[in-house]
């Protein structure tokens, strides 16, 4: 994670940002901060990146790389504004001792990326449309070794895959189907027939922005309808309140890069 001490709308690079609505970035901090505290009252391991002042998105560290099985595949940015943020991600994981790979192709990280572990033996489900680049589909494969299912998403307010889709554990998923294309709707529907399906209101109030450890599911506190879902499907919805980060057009998921090992 990494602190939004920097963190403003100067620039808008989605249809969430609107630089005329003034943040409020002491309640950002705030609000953060109880998204560090309850991933850590789970039980959970935080790392801290250093926030730079100049990159007011860095907050969202899922952009920054995706990493599987100890490997992590290096994000490269759309948006010049952004475009620093990936040497701040590399310098952390080679640090750290992660077997880094840079990438050449355009794509931003977890926001397009996602690993269910135990579904089909180990499946990465990758967005393009907006941001990531179909090409980076067939480098993050090639990097990781584990096969990647393509999804077009459709509609520019959902520009990330994980502003539409999340997974809830290691082989099930939960999704919003107007994210995607619909071959992209045909294909999730084949390969997940038990997932866990959204609605707009879920998918607007950024609820399927959220991170799960397979039990305990943190999502924005926004989503009611969808905590209500989830907890009928047996997981424990956490809701947090991250209005101020929402300006910017991320929530929960946004602002926490998965480390897997
Ligand atoms: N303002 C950022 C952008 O448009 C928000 C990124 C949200 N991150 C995410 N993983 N969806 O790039």
């Amino acid at each position: 994670m990494c602190s939004p001490e920097y963190f403003a709308v100067e620039y808008a690079i989605n249809p969430w940002m609107d630089v005329t609505r003034p943040v409020d970035p002491e309640l950002a901090v705030k609000q953060w901060d109880r998204l560090r505290e309850t991933l850590v009252g789970l039980g959970h391991e935080v790392h801290l990146l250093a926030p730079e002042p100049g990159l007011p998105d860095m907050v969202y560290a899922a952009n920054g790389a995706f990493s599987v099985d100890g490997t992590v595949y290096g994000a490269r940015f759309k948006h010049h504004q952004r475009t620093a943020e990936a040497a701040a991600h590399r310098a952390f994981y080679e640090s750290q001792g992660w077997r880094f790979i840079a990438p050449n192709e355009t794509n931003e990280g977890e926001g397009d990326f996602a690993y269910l572990p135990e579904a089909h033996g180990g499946l990465i489900l990758a967005g393009y449309g907006f941001r990531t680049e179909l090409a980076a589909h067939a480098e993050a494969q090639e990097a990781l070794g584990r096969p990647v299912i393509s999804l077009r998403l459709v509609d520019p307010r959902f520009y990330h895959l994980d502003v539409a889709l999340a997974s809830i554990d290691d082989g099930n998923i939960v999704y919003y189907p107007g994210a995607f294309s619909a071959a992209g709707q045909k294909v999730l529907a084949q390969l997940f027939p038990d997932a866990v399906l959204a609605e707009a209101e879920d998918v607007l109030a950024f609820g399927l922005n959220l991170v799960s450890d397979g039990a305990n599911v943190v999502l924005n506190s926004e989503a009611t309808r969808l905590a209500g879902r989830l907890k009928a499907a047996g997981y424990t919805p956490v809701p947090v309140e991250l209005a101020e980060l929402k300006k910017g057009g991320g929530s929960v998921k946004c602002c926490i890069a998965e480390l897997r090992h």
